[in-house]
């Protein structure tokens, strides 16, 4: 996680007439966005934890997946993201995919005046939490893996840690296509953890946002004595300890979510249903 210092028009508002009240930024919205639809896991876990704030979903469909780019690719992409979000009045910003948190994050949050929170740290910080041995897994794309980002944050937290990590490319299009407990996932869960399963690993962290939606079969093939945990609940909790820290939590019940997409709303709609829930009803193309 990275957080900035929120700039001046984000704190009290000098009203003139006694103690001034940020209601204006209280009501902001929250951007988030991702390469695509994996980072409506992350929505998920933000608005079973902030129900009462809206949310302003961008999903880069036309140009997805990041996990195969290169990090000059990624960055430009990502602040054009963060871009698009920052121009809808945005009070905090959740970078909500582990290849942009793991490369952008800083380019990210140098330029912006709200907020800024990416999923590797709170990942990082869960699997440290959650590893008794000290042997973590982990696996996301091959950008977010050759960035070492995960082992460079492990090893800060927990020194005498080992770490083995593993890019997973073909995980993406399976969970995309449905494919999460077929013989085919099977098989492809079964070449991709065979390795880390053999370190004796006792913690297993899914750095990718797609990876959740085959929790159950990564249970399955890792075992019962490995813990398989993910960035989106840490993440969820990392951003209301910062909006209650800035005094931005929105005091109302029923928070709403606004979903932009760069391509082919439809199929965003479809599969995004399956990732968030029924609430993914529409989707709005914006011009790249
Ligand atoms: N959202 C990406 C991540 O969490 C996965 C999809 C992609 O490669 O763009 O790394």
């Amino acid at each position: 996680m990275r957080t900035r210092s929120v700039s001046a028009n984000h704190r009290r508002q000098p009203t003139g007439r006694g103690p001034a009240v940020a209601v204006d930024s209280r009501v902001r919205p929250i951007g988030v966005f991702d390469s695509g639809i994996g980072g409506l896991t992350v929505l998920k876990a933000l608005t079973e934890i902030l129900p009462g704030e809206n949310f302003i979903y961008l999903g880069d469909t036309a140009r997805t997946p990041y996990g195969n780019k290169s990090s000059e690719v990624i960055t430009r992409y990502s602040r054009e993201n963060a871009e698009f979000l920052l121009a809808k009045g945005i009070k905090l910003l959740v970078v909500a995919c582990n290849t942009s948190s793991a490369v952008a994050l800083e380019a990210i949050a140098r330029d912006t005046a709200v907020p800024v929170i990416g999923v590797i740290e709170p990942g990082a910080q869960a699997a440290a939490e959650a590893s008794v041995k000290g042997k973590i897994g982990v696996i996301g794309t091959e950008a977010t893996i050759a960035s070492g980002i995960y082992t460079r944050l492990l090893k800060r937290l927990r020194p005498e840690a080992e770490i083995y990590t593993r890019a997973c490319p073909l995980l993406v299009p399976l969970v995309e296509e449905g494919w999460t407990d077929n013989e085919i996932a099977c098989r492809t869960v079964e070449h991709y953890l065979a390795g880390l399963k053999d370190s004796g690993i006792d913690t297993l962290l899914l750095g990718c946002t797609h990876y959740p939606m085959l929790r159950g079969l990564i249970r399955q093939v890792i075992g019962p004595g490995v813990r398989v945990v993910d960035s989106a609940g840490a993440t969820a909790r990392a951003v209301h300890s910062t909006l209650a820290r800035f005094k931005l939590l929105r005091s109302a019940r029923n928070g709403e979510q606004v979903f932009f997409v760069t391509e082919m709303p439809e199929r965003f709609t479809r599969v995004g249903r399956r990732f968030f829930g029924p609430q993914v009803e529409s989707a709005v193309r914006i011009e790249r």
